[in-house]
C-alpha cells in the first residue's frame, strides 16, 4: 500500500511541477485549473494519509506553514545593486558615451533592454538545486527572511531543472497582476478593510505578511533577471542568463529584448511605453543592460549602482493641479468616501479630473484643504491619487475638510465606530446605497447584466423606474424604449438579459446582493453548505461559523441582512417575478462532486479507472484511505474494513447506483 502511495505521490508531484512550470513559465498550460485542483487535492489527501511520505519541496507545502512571530533579518553574500535612472533619450545617449569613454572603445555585443518591472525585489538561494532561503532587498545589503511566504508562490520553482550549480542566487521580481490586485482589493473592501493603492503595495503587502497562509492566497508572481554571480553559471550574456533562469524553471519578462545597438534600445523603449497599459502587469519603464558580462566586468559598480546598466524611466505620472471642492460619495454598504473634486489635468495620457482621498486620516495625514494646489498621482496606472498639498503656494484661504456629521444622500448621521477609519451611514433606506446596491447588482461582481452598466443604472433610478432590485424583473419594454438614448433595441437587449439573469448561480446571486463581508469567494463558500437561498436565509451564527472561511464578521452581518422584514419581502418579490437561483454545482453537471474526496471500497461493476474517472470529470478528488478530508464512501460488494472505518468516522455511505445516480451516468 505505502509503495504503491509512494509512488503515486511522485507521479502526482511531478505531473504537479510540470504542470506549474507549463502554466507560470511557459504560459502553456495544457489542462484546465480544474484539473490541477483534482491533481493538487489527490496529493493532499495521500500525504494526509501517509505522512512520512509527503516531501518538503511537496507542491503541497506551498499554502503556508505556521505564522511567524518576526521577520529575520539576512544579510545577502553580495550586495543587492540598485540602478541609476535616466528620464530621456539624451540621457541614454550619455550612458552609451559613458561606457565607451571608460572601456576606451565602443561597447560590442549589445544591450539586454528589459521592461523595469514595478514590484520588489527578492533574491532566491538555491543549494543542490533546491530552494533554500529568499529574503527581500531591503537596503541592499540586508533584507527579511521571507523564504516560507515565497514558498507559497507557484511560479517560484522549489527544485530547478536541469544541471543547477550547487549555489545559484537568483535574483527578480515579485509582482501582482493587474487584473488579481483589482480582485483583491474588491475582496478588501467586501470585508471593510483597506484598499490597497497600487499593485506594487498590495505585492510587497502581501508577501510581508507573517502569516504564510495569507501570503499563499494572494495572487503573487515571479520574473528573474539576475543572479548574484553570473560568471559561475558559464553563461557568457544577460541574454544567455536570462535563457539559463528560464531552463532552470524561472519565469522571465516575455518582454525582454536583445539589441544590437543604442538605436534598437530606443526602439524597445517606445515600443514598451506603447504597449505597458496593455500588459498585465505594472512596468515604470526600461532596463539597459550591457549585455556581455565580460564587459559588465569590466565595467564594475560605482558607489551602489552597476556602470553598466541604466533604468530608463517612462515619464513620471504626476502632476500638479488645483483641489477646488470635495464630494462624499456614499457607498453600497453606507461608507462615505470623500472624493477630491480638481482642476482638469492630463495625467499620462488620460484627463484627471477626480481622485479618492480614501477616508478622513488620509487628509489629516496629508493635511490637504480646499483650494490646495495638489500633487496627483495615478497610481498603477489606474486609480488616480492626491499625493499631497505644495503647500507653499497656500495663501491662507485655504479651507479643512472635514467628512460632514450626517449623510450626504438621506441626512441620517453618519458613524465612524473606534479604531475604524470608515464612517458609515447606518440607513438601511438610504437612497445613495441603494443606487450602489443597484449598479453593483447588475455589474460584472454581481449579475453582470449585459446592457446595465453604472449609467444606465442611475438613468433608470433617476427617472423612477428602478428603486429596488426586483423593479428590475418588471421593468417594461414600452416605458425603457421611450428614454433618452434607449431604442426598440437597446430595451430588448436589457429585457433579454434581465430574463437571462433569472436563473443565477446560487453564489453570484449571494454576491449579487451586497451583503457587507461578503464577496465572491463567501458567496462560493456558502453555496456549497446552503444549496438554496431558503436554507442560507435561515442559517443560524453558529452554522455559519462552522464554515471554513466565514468569519464572525461575515456571519453576523448574514444573519442580520436575512433578519430584515425589507430583505425578506425583497426576496419573495424576487421569487414572485421568476427569479430562481440555482447551485451552480446542481446534480449531473460537470461539479456535481466539487468539494467531495471519494473513497471506494468493495467490489464494484465499474472497473477502478472508470469510477476514477467519474469523480475526476465532476470536480470530485479520490483518496485511497479514509482521511479526514474524506467526505464519501462509495462501497461495493464486500466492502471490508474501510467501511467500518467510514461508518465510524460518520462519511456519508453510497451504493454504487447511488453514486451514479449522483453523476447522472445512468
Ligand atoms: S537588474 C544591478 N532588472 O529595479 C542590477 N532590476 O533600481 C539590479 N527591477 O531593485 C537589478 N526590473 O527591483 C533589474 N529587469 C530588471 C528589473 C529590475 C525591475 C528593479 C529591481 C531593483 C531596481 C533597481
Amino acid at each position: 500500500m505505502a509503495t504503491q502511495a509512494e509512488k503515486r505521490i511522485a507521479e502526482l508531484t511531478s505531473q504537479l511541477t510540470e504542470h506549474a512550470y507549463r502554466y507560470y513559465v511557459l504560459d502553456d498550460p495544457i489542462i484546465s485549473d480544474g484539473e490541477y485542483d483534482q491533481l493538487f487535492h489527490e496529493l493532499l489527501s495521500l500525504e494526509e494519509a501517509f505522512p512520512h511520505l509527503a516531501a518538503d519541496d511537496s507542491p503541497t507545502r506551498r499554502i503556508g506553514g505556521a505564522p511567524l512571530d518576526k521577520f529575520e533579518q539576512v544579510e545577502h553574500r553580495l550586495p543587492m545593486l540598485s540602478l541609476e535612472n535616466g528620464f530621456s533619450a539624451a540621457d541614454l545617449a550619455e550612458f552609451a558615451d559613458k561606457l565607451e569613454r571608460f572601456l576606451n572603445e565602443p561597447v560590442t555585443g549589445g544591450y539586454s533592454a528589459e521592461p523595469k518591472l514595478d514590484g520588489l525585489a527578492v533574491e532566491l538561494i538555491y543549494r543542490d538545486g533546491r530552494f533554500a532561503l529568499g529574503s527581500t532587498r531591503g537596503d541592499g545589503l540586508t533584507g527579511e527572511n521571507v523564504s516560507v511566504q515565497l514558498r507559497t508562490i507557484n511560479a517560484i520553482p522549489l527544485k530547478l531543472l536541469g544541471d543547477p550549480p550547487p549555489l545559484l542566487e537568483v535574483r527578480g521580481e515579485i509582482y501582482m497582476e493587474k487584473a488579481g490586485f483589482e480582485k483583491l482589493n474588491r475582496m478588501q473592501l467586501d470585508r471593510g478593510l483597506q484598499p490597497f493603492a497600487n499593485p506594487r503595495n498590495a505585492a510587497a503587502g502581501s508577501l510581508r505578511q507573517l502569516d504564510p497562509a495569507i501570503t499563499a492566497k494572494r495572487p503573487l508572481r515571479f520574473f528573474a533577471y539576475s543572479v548574484s554571480e553570473p560568471d559561475a553559471t558559464g553563461c557568457r550574456s544577460q541574454v544567455d542568463l536570462l535563457e539559463f533562469l528560464n531552463r532552470s524553471g524561472f519565469p522571465t519578462c516575455p518582454h525582454n529584448k536583445f539589441c544590437t545597438d543604442i538605436d534598437a534600445v530606443i526602439g524597445h523603449y517606445h515600443s514598451l511605453a506603447s504597449i505597458r497599459h496593455q500588459l498585465p502587469y505594472d512596468i515604470d519603464g526600461m532596463v539597459v543592460k550591457v549585455d556581455r558580462l565580460q564587459l559588465q566586468a569590466r565595467l564594475g559598480i560605482k558607489s551602489r549602482a552597476p556602470r553598466w546598466a541604466i533604468a530608463w524611466k517612462f515619464p513620471a505620472s504626476q502632476a500638479t493641479t488645483r483641489l477646488h471642492g470635495v464630494e462624499f460619495q456614499v457607498g453600497r454598504t453606507g461608507a462615505v468616501t470623500p472624493v477630491a473634486l480638481l482642476d482638469p489635468v492630463s495625467l499620462d495620457g488620460a484627463t484627471v479630473s477626480r481622485a479618492t482621498l480614501h477616508n478622513q486620516d488620509e487628509i489629516d495625514r496629508k493635511d490637504l484643504r480646499i483650494g490646495d494646489a495638489v500633487l496627483v498621482q495615478r497610481a498603477g496606472d489606474v486609480i488616480p491619487e492626491v499625493l499631497r498639498p505644495v503647500a507653499e503656494k497656500r495663501d491662507g484661504s485655504e479651507i479643512p475638510i472635514t467628512i460632514p456629521t450626517t449623510c450626504p444622500a438621506c441626512d441620517s448621521p453618519l458613524s465612524k465606530p473606534e479604531g475604524e477609519a470608515v464612517t458609515r451611514c447606518t440607513n438601511i433606506f438610504c437612497p445613495a446605497q441603494r443606487l450602489r446596491g443597484l449598479i453593483h447588482f447588475c455589474s460584472k461582481a454581481g449579475l453582470d447584466i449585459d446592457g446595465l452598466g453604472k449609467r444606465y443604472v442611475e438613468q433608470l433610478y433617476e427617472a423612477g423606474i428602478l428603486q429596488s432590485i426586483p423593479d428590475l424583473f418588471g421593468l417594461e419594454r414600452d416605458v425603457l424604449k421611450d428614454l433618452d438614448g434607449w431604442g426598440e433595441k437597446s430595451a430588448d437587449n436589457v429585457l433579454t438579459a434581465i430574463e437571462r439573469a433569472k436563473h443565477p448561480a446560487l453564489s453570484d446571486f449571494i454576491a449579487a446582493l451586497g451583503i457587507r463581508f461578503i464577496g465572491e469567494t463567501s458567496a462560493a463558500l456558502l453555496e456549497r453548505h446552503f444549496p438554496t437561498l431558503d436554507k442560507l436565509s435561515s442559517a443560524t451564527e453558529e452554522e455559519l461559523l462552522d464554515i471554513d472561511g466565514i468569519g464572525e464578521q461575515a456571519a453576523r452581518s448574514l444573519v442580520s441582512y436575512f433578519a430584515s422584514q425589507t430583505t425578506m419581502d425583497m426576496i419573495e418579490r424576487l421569487y414572485r417575478s421568476g427569479v430562481q437561483p440555482v447551485p451552480r454545482h446542481a446534480g449531473g453537471s460537470a461539479g456535481a462532486l466539487a468539494g467531495t474526496t471519494i473513497v471506494f471500497t468493495g467490489s464494484l461493476s465499474l472497473s477502478r479507472d472508470e469510477a476514477k474517472k467519474l469523480v475526476k470529470e465532476h470536480g470530485g478528488a479520490i483518496a485511497s484511505s479514509v482521511t479526514s478530508k474524506v467526505t464519501h464512501v462509495v462501497a461495493g460488494d464486500k466492502a471490508g474494513s474501510k467501511l467500518k472505518q467510514a461508518q465510524e468516522a460518520g462519511k456519508v455511505i453510497l451504493t454504487e447506483a447511488q453514486f451514479l445516480e449522483l453523476v447522472s451516468a445512468k
